[in-house]
């Protein structure tokens, strides 16, 4: 079961992953508690995997592609676009805070933009963690 604050990002193969594998390599700073999954494209992204992780623990899900139009299957993430909003909707019904879900783009050659991502999801997740606990 993953950590509760584990942040799992599904990143696609041709451009998020090789985004993250060079922030890697600069030792860019990002949250460690980042989990990969290396998928070919963020289209293939099934809402199940969203929802599935949320319910096992994980603080959040982030869903990486390549930048609009860069997508290696022409409109992959074009898909992933209208997918997740699907799953917004889904996460709500199920009672999870749609912030939890981020969706974003980067090129192979943009690990900080990789890296600003993930901080900013987990700034977002600390934000939304404190905010329940004051409840
Ligand atoms: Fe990167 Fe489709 S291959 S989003």
């Amino acid at each position: 079961m993953p950590h509760q604050s584990t942040i799992l990002a599904f990143c696609c193969t041709w451009c998020a992953y090789p985004a993250a594998d060079l922030a890697g390599t600069a030792r860019m700073d990002y949250p460690a508690e980042l989990r990969i999954i290396r998928v070919m494209c963020s289209g293939m992204v099934h809402p199940d995997l969203v929802l599935t992780a949320l319910e096992k623990g994980a603080a959040g899900v982030m869903v990486l592609g390549c930048r609009p139009g860069g997508c290696h299957y022409r409109d992959g993430n074009t898909i992933t676009l209208a997918r997740m909003e699907m799953v917004e909707e889904l996460m709500e019904d199920f009672g999870f805070d749609r912030r939890r879900l981020f969706v974003g783009w980067c090129s192979a050659a943009e690990p900080d933009r990789f890296a600003d991502m993930v901080r900013r999801m987990s700034a977002r997740l600390e934000r939304l963690q404190g905010a329940g606990e004051e409840n």
